[in-house]
């Protein structure tokens, strides 16, 4: 309501505010044409529908001026009461149709446009989510698994956190040994370990099923190992085993050697060094010829023209007799070889470390 409504005359007065209503809405008024809603989106038709709202609440609510200028109609006097009154009613009419008008139609494009955003062409071709890779690991893993059930071996599934019993003292680890420290080994604040090798899946294996076995076991290990381009505190091992009367170093070599075979080419040459293992004796190293260069000597064998893969050994009599077995009766071996340098070397990865970084456009690449 304006200052001068007193000085001025009622009508004027009317007349005054009846035109500051009018132009509130006037930024609204092309919208009575429903054509002028046609070009607006969603978003846009709801921001001029709620803004719309406030504008009718502050210009003809009963806190607005208009509110206070139609009171008048009451204080003027008896002759000039119709004219004040017919006046203030034409004005709020024609406000009051203009604006129902424009939320009509507001209402009425906004359901239109949610309406076409939410239907469904049925007859539209589905979208397919992209297809899964395996992950390396797994495909390499998959493969070695393959071999072994073809040699008649079975897969034992073993766990990844510890008892001192399992990863240590089954294993003819002795007490004071280095591995058992908390420099090589992760503990769980209980003071279990988190395997350090897949070997103690021999110790469960066993003591589930009895002898005679052969079985592998892959899984992840855990070491304190710094990370560089072939260490990662986590990797991945397959563990062999094969226990019965009159089994020997031959059986050893003659199955690691067919095992590579089957993996790299039927001309793959094996080697065994001596080594040192607490749950084997003897114990051995083995590497493979490479698989790139047949021995010639390249890069991926560093000229050597072998390839380390793992560590090997006849099960020791110590290990054999914690799990109830007579080793007088019985004796067997043992290997265990990692998997993600196999991958990397397969593969020709400069990093093992890129194998868990989960860089999709890494892992698309392998199948
Ligand atoms: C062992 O773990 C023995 N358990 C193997 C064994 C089994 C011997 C049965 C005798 C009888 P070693 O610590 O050498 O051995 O590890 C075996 C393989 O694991 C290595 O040849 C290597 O390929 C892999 N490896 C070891 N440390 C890491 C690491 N930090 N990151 C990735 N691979 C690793």
């Amino acid at each position: 309501m304006t200052d001068d409504v007193t000085e001025q005359a009622p009508v004027q007065q009317v007349q005054t505010e009846g035109k500051a209503l009018e132009q509130a809405f006037e930024r609204f008024a092309r919208f009575s044409d429903p054509a002028a809603l046609a070009k607006l989106n969603l978003e846009t038709a709801t921001a001029i529908q709620r803004e719309l709202a406030d504008v009718r609440t502050s210009r003809l609510g009963k806190k607005s001026a208009w509110a206070s200028t139609k009171k008048l109609i009451g204080r003027v006097t008896p002759e000039e009461r119709p004219v004040v009154g017919q006046l203030v009613q034409e004005i709020e009419n024609r406000v009051v149709a203009l604006v129902d008008t424009i939320e009509i139609n507001l209402k009425s494009h906004i359901e239109q446009e949610r309406t076409a955003r939410e239907s469904i062409d049925v007859t539209l071709p589905g979208r397919r989510p992209p297809y899964g890779h395996r992950h390396p690991i797994t495909i390499l893993r998959e493969r070695i698994e393959d071999i072994f059930v073809a040699l008649g071996y079975i897969i034992e599934d073993g766990r990844e956190i510890e008892t001192d019993f399992y990863n240590f003292t089954a294993l003819n680890i002795p007490e004071n040994h280095p591995a058992r420290g908390e420099a090589d080994t992760f503990y769980t604040t209980d003071g279990f370990a988190l395997r350090s090798q897949t070997s103690t899946v021999q110790i469960h294996a066993m003591q589930r099923r009895g002898v005679p076995i052969r079985m592998i076991a892959p899984g992840r290990v855990f070491r304190r190992d710094t990370p560089d381009p072939t260490h990662n505190p986590m990797f991945y091992q397959v563990e062999g085993l094969c226990v019965d009367r009159g089994i020997t170093m031959a059986h050893l070599k003659g199955t690691v050697t067919e095992f590579l075979r089957r993996m790299f080419g039927p001309d793959t040459v094996t080697r065994f060094r001596p080594s040192y293992f607490p749950f084997t004796e003897p114990s051995a190293e083995f590497d493979f010829s490479c698989f790139k260069c047949k021995g010639a000597g390249c890069r991926i064998c560093k000229n050597s023209g072998w390839i380390e893969l793992g560590g090997s050994g006849m099960v020791h009599p110590n290990v054999l007799r914690i799990v109830g077995v007579d080793p007088k009766v019985y004796s067997g071996f043992a290997f265990g070889l990692g998997i993600d340098r196999m991958c990397a070397l397969m593969y020709e990865l400069d990093d093992i470390r890129l194998l868990f970084e989960n860089d999709v456009r890494f892992l698309e690449q392998f199948e």
